[in-house]
């Protein structure tokens, strides 16, 4: 690889493989646990480990407000403490109906009794909760199962997106208890591991997240960062409880409330949890040490250098107080930077390994993919499988496709060979210190879809001091491709409505009564649930005229509904009269959807079209009410007599390059659900409903995904289209360029255009 490796530069190097199978196994995983809490109706199901029951009867009966009224020293302002829960999260398990017989509870989950990860307390206030609160929210909330903020008293503004929990009128004290209280009620059954912390804790929480994830369910955990002297931990400090700790604390907070330590929070905590499961506050629990690291008079700027020799400070999950929240921002950057520089160093390690391995491989280093870790270039079977390189230089772009030889490098093109460009400069001079870049020679890219985009670029360099001197050189580069998304799409099924709208004007009824037939063929012998609407478009009707143009079709409409008695309905007809030089689609269709219910799925379709059941199918999944709107790009036929020898010509038309192509210019069949075009139809301005069309409308209308995919089962016979001058400027354009594409490959033309030179020359 030497010389090779030299000249070759890596564009990108984040190894995305790895996260996203990380990401997609934590994805499902938590998909499947989390499933049963949003879904599942049978809250009075009780987990299967016997200490529910007294769960459920501390909740029927000794509510801490029982507790406090029968209490013989308690204060009466005591008794009338309330307890105030605002803005908590709907409760998943409000013990509504009581436990009377056994339920086969919905998923596997609930009855093996599997559960979510973590719930984080966080104790704030309205004086901070604009700061520290918004700081742990942005750096916690997405790593945990769950972050709730309790507060004693409502603050005015309260932040966006928080899930808050007022607590009202108790001592700050005994503010722990309850919390406590709110976890066994709301969520004591639902996390395997509780954390309370306070808004000045700083939590590295994916860490935190992994650290309780190999700690085992079934130990009693009680942990964290304990006081000198005391058995108690620090809440800043962070408090982890487990949840069987949990269970043996619901049972106690009668006691709890009855004994709390008169200033100290955490020691109000602690002397809980330890009268309740007879544990005291350690930094070790499950076989494992919790990692926190306390900081006095903490300054990040002035602190950072020396904490960051300190192995302590490394490996720590918890960093606590923070003086304010800037702190808890640069703390999070420091630990980012940190996990970013391990991950390059273990990927240095991999990639070293690789090459180590692949030695003693059969075939050697010769068979490693370049850059190390992305997918090998697709090897074609044949010569019309291979990926083509399109030529560039700095201004523009050769051979790009089919049908262009050369084009001006624009708008996002421009860009990308800019930034290769730039990366690639940068590169080489800084290999080459004595050398300049003067030129790029030649530019080649291409775009593989197993790996991403690929260029090669020849530059030319001069010397800095001797200009005489130049260096030819190629660097290679690949953009590839990265994350992964998976979007999830709302459920659909085959067994829709479509009402398929058939616009027909004076020159499209040639093809009618083919199409007729047609969709007698696939919709009505099948009794495929597909209506027919056919709009016969009249334009400058005088009273003078006599005949109805469209009279034939009428009857043919008529014989097709007697044949098909059962079926009424599924054909009917409406004309449109219109006197305007130029109807746009909108006219159209504003009046034509007046007749439909919001929630029916309108397919336009053209006279010319091949019906198929797959097509329609295709229409019905890849349609979706108020999320994806359907372009596809359909298959047009060449003119049958430039591409055919001899007749007759085929009645159905035929896939493949001789005989058609993607029409990408046409956007004519599309399908949509009559309310997301009202609601798109709405933010259009009339400015704009005559400078637009459908397909723009709904690209402009960012609720609504434009799905548009070439569709080989929406094929279209050849057609002589008529291009209006006087439709928007998009739609002429795309329709001329249909025109000029639409008669026959370049290459059948060239033919055609050589035989008849040569048979003229041969006349004369
Ligand atoms: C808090 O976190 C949640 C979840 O990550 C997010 O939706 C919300 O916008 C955050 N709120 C603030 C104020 O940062
Ligand atoms: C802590 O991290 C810094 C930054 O990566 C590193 O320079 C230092 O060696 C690390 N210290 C220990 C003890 O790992
Ligand atoms: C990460 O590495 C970069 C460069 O190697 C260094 O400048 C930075 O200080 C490191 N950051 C941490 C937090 O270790
Ligand atoms: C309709 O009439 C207008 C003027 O009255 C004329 O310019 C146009 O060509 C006519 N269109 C058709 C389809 O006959
Ligand atoms: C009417 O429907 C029945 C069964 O549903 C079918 O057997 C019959 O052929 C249909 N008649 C016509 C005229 O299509």
């Amino acid at each position: 690889m030497g010389l090779a490796t030299n000249r070759r530069l890596r564009f990108l190097s984040k190894p995305y493989v790895g996260p996203v199978i990380v990401g997609l196994l934590l994805g499902i995983t938590l998909n499947i646990i989390a499933a049963p809490f949003v879904g599942d109706t049978c809250h009075n199901v009780i987990p299967n480990n016997g200490d529910g029951e007294n769960l459920v009867k501390l909740r029927e009966t000794k509510s801490v407000e029982d507790a406090q009224m029968k209490a013989p020293n308690d204060q009466d302002e005591k008794m009338e403490k309330t307890l105030i829960f605002e803005q908590a999260p709907p409760p998943n398990n409000q013990f509504k109906v009581k436990p009377k017989k056994l339920f086969r509870p919905r998923y596997v989950s609930t009855e093996l009794g599997i559960k979510e990860k973590l719930f984080v307390a966080a104790i704030t206030s309205p004086a901070t909760i604009d700061t520290f609160g918004v700081a742990l929210n942005k750096t916690v909330s997405s790593h945990v199962t769950q972050l709730v903020f309790f507060t004693q008293s409502p603050p005015t503004n309260p932040p966006p997106g928080l899930t808050l929990v007022l607590i009202k009128n108790q001592a700050p004290s005994e503010m722990p208890i309850y919390i406590l209280k709110y976890i066994v009620e709301t969520y004591a059954d639902v996390f395997d591991f509780f954390m309370i912390i306070t808004d000045r804790t700083h939590l590295r929480a994916e860490k935190v997240f992994d650290f309780v994830s190999h700690i085992s369910v079934s130990e009693n955990i009680h942990m964290g960062s304990p006081e000198v002297n005391t058995k108690y931990c620090n809440i800043e400090g962070s408090v982890i409880l487990s949840q069987s700790v949990m269970q043996s604390i619901s049972t106690e907070l009668d006691w709890c409330l009855k004994n709390p330590h008169p200033t100290s929070p955490s020691m109000t905590l602690g002397i809980c949890v330890e009268h309740a499961s007879g544990l005291p506050c350690q930094d070790t629990g499950g076989g494992k040490t919790y990692p926190y690291f306390h900081v006095e008079d903490f300054d990040y700027d002035d602190d950072i250098d020396a904490l960051r020799g300190n192995p302590k400070f490394n490996t720590s999950i918890a960093v606590y107080p923070m003086p304010d929240d800037i702190a808890h921002y640069k703390v999070h950057r420091y630990f980012c930077l940190l996990e970013l520089n391990q991950t390059r160093q273990e990927i240095d390690r991999t990639k070293k390994n690789i090459m180590k391995m692949s030695k003693m491989a059969p075939a050697g280093t010769s068979d490693m993919s370049w850059p190390l870790g992305t997918p090998e270039t697709l090897h074609g079977l044949s010569r019309f499988d291979l990926i083509r390189w399109a030529y560039f230089t700095e201004t523009h772009i050769y051979f790009e496709d089919d049908f262009t030889n050369i084009r001006p490098l624009i708008g996002v093109h421009k860009q990308d060979v800019e930034a290769i460009l730039e990366l690639a400069i940068g590169n080489i001079e800084k290999k080459y210190t004595q050398f300049q870049f003067h030129s790029l020679l030649n530019g080649y890219r291409r775009f593989d879809p197993t790996r991403g985009m690929e260029y090669i670029l020849d530059l030319k360099l001069v010397g800095k001091e001797d200009v005489s001197s130049r260096v030819e050189t190629r660097v290679h580069l690949l953009r590839p491709l990265g994350k992964v998304e998976i979007l999830p799409v709302p459920y659909v099924t085959e067994h829709r409505r479509i009402d398929l709208i058939l616009p027909v004007a004076a020159d499209d009824l040639k093809g009618f009564a083919t199409f007729l037939e047609a969709y007698r063929k696939t919709c009505l012998t099948n009794h495929d649930n597909t209506h027919l609407r056919i709009l016969f478009i009249y334009k400058n009707r005088t009273d003078g005229d006599k005949t109805d143009q469209f009279a034939l079709p009428k009857s043919l409409i008529d014989y097709y509904q007697n044949k098909h008695i059962n079926q009424t309905g599924k054909i009917s007809w409406q004309a449109f009269e219109f006197h305007e030089p130029y109807v746009s689609d909108f006219v159209l269709m504003d009046l034509l959807t007046r007749n439909y219910k919001q929630s029916s799925l309108l397919l336009i379709g053209s006279v010319g079209m091949e019906l198929t059941i797959d097509f329609l199918n295709r229409v019905r999944m890849n349609t979706i009410i108020n999320w994806q709107v359907f372009f596809p790009i359909s298959f047009w036929q060449f003119k049958p007599n430039l591409v055919y020898q001899k007749f007759p010509y085929p009645s159905q038309v035929e896939l493949g390059a001789k005989y058609g192509f993607f029409n990408k210019h046409s956007f004519q069949h599309c399908s949509f659900y009559v309310s997301d075009y009202l609601e798109a139809r709405k933010r259009l301005s009339p400015y704009d409903a005559m400078q637009s069309d459908l397909f723009h409308m709904f690209l402009r209308y960012e609720k609504l995904n434009v799905f548009r995919a070439a569709e080989p089962s929406l094929r279209h016979k050849w057609k002589d289209v008529v291009c209006d001058p006087l439709a928007p400027e998009t739609v002429y354009h795309n329709c001329l360029a249909h025109n000029s594409e639409g008669l026959a490959s370049r290459s059948q033309l060239a033919t055609l255009l050589f035989e008849q030179t040569m048979g003229s020359q041969e006349h004369h």
